[in-house]
């Protein structure tokens, strides 16, 4: 089982959001006993909360599952237990280059490094900006070609 773990501050907004859609493609290509799909948070404020309503309704709209999808806050066993971490942005890998040993460091990649051509590689958090809509945009592309890669990469 190849383990993907998507990472933000809240755990609310963008690694929820990351976590059901990536699950949905996931599911899409057949592959769902291949590819364990999971996400959590640097922060610890909203752990046990369902996610932000702005990323429920995006993902209504997008008539995509996130049932059961859960805050935590991400643990020192995540980082070894996981094949890839994927963060939002730059705050949240300094984060987790902190907490992670020498051997786990290269795990930890930003999201936005699998978009070909994007000119940022922070995913802009939408509990600030109240933009779902576009976070949704860059995730559900970004999703696309690190799907492609992973299963590239693990012979999928
Ligand atoms: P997320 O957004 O990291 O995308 O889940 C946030 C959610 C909550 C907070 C910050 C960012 N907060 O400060 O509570």
């Amino acid at each position: 089982m190849v383990r993907v773990l998507f990472v933000c501050l809240g755990n609310i907004c963008r690694s929820p959001m990351a976590e059901a859609v990536f699950r949905h493609k996931v599911k899409e290509a057949g592959l769902e006993d291949k590819i364990f799909v999971d996400s959590a948070g640097t922060g610890h404020w909203h752990v046990g909360q369902p996610p932000h309503e702005g990323t429920r309704r995006i993902l209504t709209e997008h008539k995509i599952d996130y049932t059961g999808v859960t805050a935590r806050q991400i643990g020192t066993k995540d980082l070894e237990e996981f094949d890839y971490i994927i963060a939002m942005d730059k705050e949240n890998v300094r984060h987790l280059k902190q907490l992670a040993p020498h051997e786990h460091q290269s795990k930890i990649v930003r999201l936005l490094e699998f978009l070909p051509g994007s000119d940022t590689l922070n995913v802009p958090d939408p509990y600030y900006s109240g933009n779902f809509e576009y976070v949704y945009k860059l995730i559900n592309e970004s999703c696309d070609h690190l799907l492609d890669y992973i299963r590239q990469r693990e012979h999928l």
